[in-house]
């Protein structure tokens, strides 16, 4: 069963101020933006997520009045609307900067320097995980792979990618950010502020100059392993762990029907063990 946020509080002995309501201009904007979210769902509770985006993008962070006007848009209790905003970490539930810098610390881009960024960016900018510079540009925050350790250290800024980063290269940016100078990601589209990325993230088109050409493919790195699978690229060169590979080697040549992935190549089965033949299981007893 579902409680509502005032029964929760109610429950704890401390009864909740109703979320004050946005000014009537902005909520007539609001619910044209929210019907045209609604109207690109069967059920109207899926567009929940867009909708967080959408009220994430009108004050930077999803606060308890965006809550209660998605549940009051949706038909949901602000419990079930409070349960989803939490989950996710993409919705912020606090006043946070222009510039949401993340740094991957997941394992690849720890070890290949994102570690070291993200300790030299908090001394930088004198913030720790999560705060935001007392000019409210940047809000610093350790983030989780991204799919991107081809590039690795990754930082991405309001979720754009800046690849194979430097703390050098990483204060750089910061600061052009903190000053107002261009600042222009690895691949994809151009940067833009939290609020404008949040209103893209709902689902609306990105008008600016330049957005929809920069779309583009994957990139060299990302594209090896597909390319050493067609056989368009050299394998690398195995350097063995105690040493050059012995002189006399014949050199290897992969004949037509051996596999460049270890993950395609004929595996060993029962069929072939046999003290575990393949089979049906004998019955008990047997
Ligand atoms: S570990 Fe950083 S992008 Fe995958």
């Amino acid at each position: 069963m579902t409680t509502s946020s005032s029964e929760r509080g109610v429950s704890l002995g401390m009864p909740e101020l109703p979320a004050p309501a946005y000014p009537d201009d902005v909520r007539a904007r609001l619910e044209t933006d929210a019907r045209a979210i609604v109207a690109r769902y069967p059920d109207s509770r899926s567009a929940l997520l867009p909708m967080l985006h959408l009220v994430q993008a009108e004050e930077g962070h999803v606060t308890r009045t965006g809550m209660r006007f998605c549940a009051d848009m949706l038909g949901l209790t602000t419990a079930e609307v409070t349960a989803v905003a939490t989950f996710y970490t993409m919705y912020r539930r606090r006043p946070s900067g222009d510039y949401q810098v993340g740094v991957c610390t997941n394992t690849l881009c720890a070890v290949m320097g994102g570690d070291a960024i993200f300790e030299e960016l908090q001394e930088h900018l004198g913030v720790g995980n999560g705060e935001t510079t007392a000019d409210g540009k940047v809000t610093l925050e350790h983030i989780e792979c991204n799919a991107a350790c081809d590039y690795a250290p990754v930082v991405m800024v309001n979720w754009e990618f800046f690849d194979n980063q430097t703390p050098e290269s990483a204060k750089r940016m910061v600061d052009d950010l903190r000053e107002g100078r261009p600042v222009a990601p690895t691949r994809g589209a151009p940067l833009c502020t939290f609020k404008e990325t949040a209103r893209i993230l709902a689902g609306f088109p990105d008008e600016r100059e330049g957005a929809v050409e920069a779309t583009g493919s994957a990139g060299p790195a990302s594209l090896i392993g597909l390319k050493l699978a067609k056989g368009e690229a050299a394998p690398a060169r195995v350097v063995h762990p105690r040493g050059e590979a012995p002189q006399d080697a014949p050199p290897h040549e992969p004949s037509p029907t051996e596999h460049l992935s270890s993950h395609d190549a004929p595996q060993d089965t029962a069929a072939s063990d046999p003290a575990h033949p393949s089979g049906p299981a004998a019955e008990e007893g047997e």
